[in-house]
């Protein structure tokens, strides 16, 4: 079968989908094509980011050694993310003068209701599910379902987690039980054990047969196995040691991917600020305020966590 390229990227629906709203209404303002044109952009690229993470969770559940396909897809989704970043400083573009001739005809549209934006944020294990449904009337009953039942699933953190602890358990156990305490106890003479383990650790030897879970600060989400805390640990020491080295760049990746997701955050709190001020937006909130609040809110994960601790041992 032959395919011509308009029709193999179905350009003729991707390039007829920029309606702005004001020449509906009968004048169309210039910059409304932009900013749909960057909207449009954005969501695309969520939905590669979520294509690649949603196949990672399920390796998961498939493979018995997931990371080597999995850690190059990471790879890739650190990359987009990245990608996009700049892509929001085109906003710089745009000015407030600009932007306030169409904004009033497309409230109460914000990207606060992206529902591949709320898929990221559960898939990643950022936020809870009753959180991105405290408001879901603008969703339809497909994208409502499809929010539900990924909120149901375990979240990379947790399925990275339980793959640790399957790991521990699997892999040489000897491997870890001669090395991990002495481990351990270079931790904690660097004095940082306690901050990562908690301090209720006395006996290391003990602490891999501990079944407990490992909560990091108040966030809901930043709970892992003690045994998954000591396998990073240990992997974060020997970067190179096979397959240490797969688990290291896995949960390092986890944590730079939190990193970019913040500052494209971080970014958008301060175009909105740039071009907003102080007013609200169009989805209703108080707009620059309501996402700093959404920032200071963002769970992180034990495995950011760890990774920050034991850079600081490093340091020490
Ligand atoms: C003129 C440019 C923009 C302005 C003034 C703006 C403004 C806002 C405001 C005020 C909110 C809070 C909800 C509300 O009341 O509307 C918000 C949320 C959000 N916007 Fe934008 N935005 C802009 C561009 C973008 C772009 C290009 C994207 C890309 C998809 C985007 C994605 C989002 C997302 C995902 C949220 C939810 C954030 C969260 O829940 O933490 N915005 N935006």
């Amino acid at each position: 079968m032959k395919v011509y390229y308009s029709e193999y990227l179905q350009l003729d629906k991707v390039l007829t989908a920029q309606q702005p709203v004001s020449c509906k209404l009968g004048e169309c303002m210039h910059d409304e094509h932009f900013f749909i044109v960057l909207h449009q952009t954005h969501e695309l690229w969520f939905k590669q980011i979520i294509y690649e993470l949603e196949s990672i969770n399920k390796l998961f559940i498939t493979h018995r050694h997931p990371l080597a396909v999995a850690l190059p897809r990471m790879r890739r989704v650190f990359e987009i993310m990245k990608a996009i970043l700049p892509e929001l400083k085109l906003l710089e573009t745009l000015s407030q003068e600009q932007f306030f001739q169409f904004r009033d005809f497309i409230a109460p549209a914000s990207g606060s209701q992206s529902y591949q934006f709320k898929m990221i944020e559960l898939i990643l294990g950022l936020r809870n599910l009753d959180e991105e449904l405290s408001n879901t009337d603008h969703l339809n009953e497909k994208q409502l379902t499809l929010l539900v039942s990924t909120g149901a699933n375990l979240s990379l953190q947790k399925q990275t987690d339980l793959y640790l602890k399957e790991f521990y358990s699997t892999y040489n156990n000897n491997f870890f039980l001669e090395r991990l305490p002495s481990y351990l106890k270079h931790l904690h003479d660097c004095g940082a054990i306690f901050e990562v383990l908690g301090s209720d650790i006395k006996d290391y030897q003990d602490a891999f047969i501990v079944d407990g879970e490992y909560e990091f600060g108040e966030a809901k989400f930043d709970k892992i196995s003690l045994q998954s805390a000591l396998i990073c640990l240990y992997a974060c020491e020997n970067k190179n040691l096979e397959p240490l080295n797969h688990i290291y760049d896995f949960i390092f990746l986890i944590s730079e991917i939190e990193s970019v997701f913040k500052s494209w955050k971080e970014i958008h709190a301060m175009v909105v600020r740039n071009i907003l001020g102080f007013k609200s937006g169009t989805g209703g909130t108080t707009g620059y305020l309501y996402l700093k609040d959404r920032i200071n809110k963002l769970s992180g994960s034990a495995f950011a966590k760890i990774i920050y601790q034991h850079d600081l041992l490093i340091k020490i």
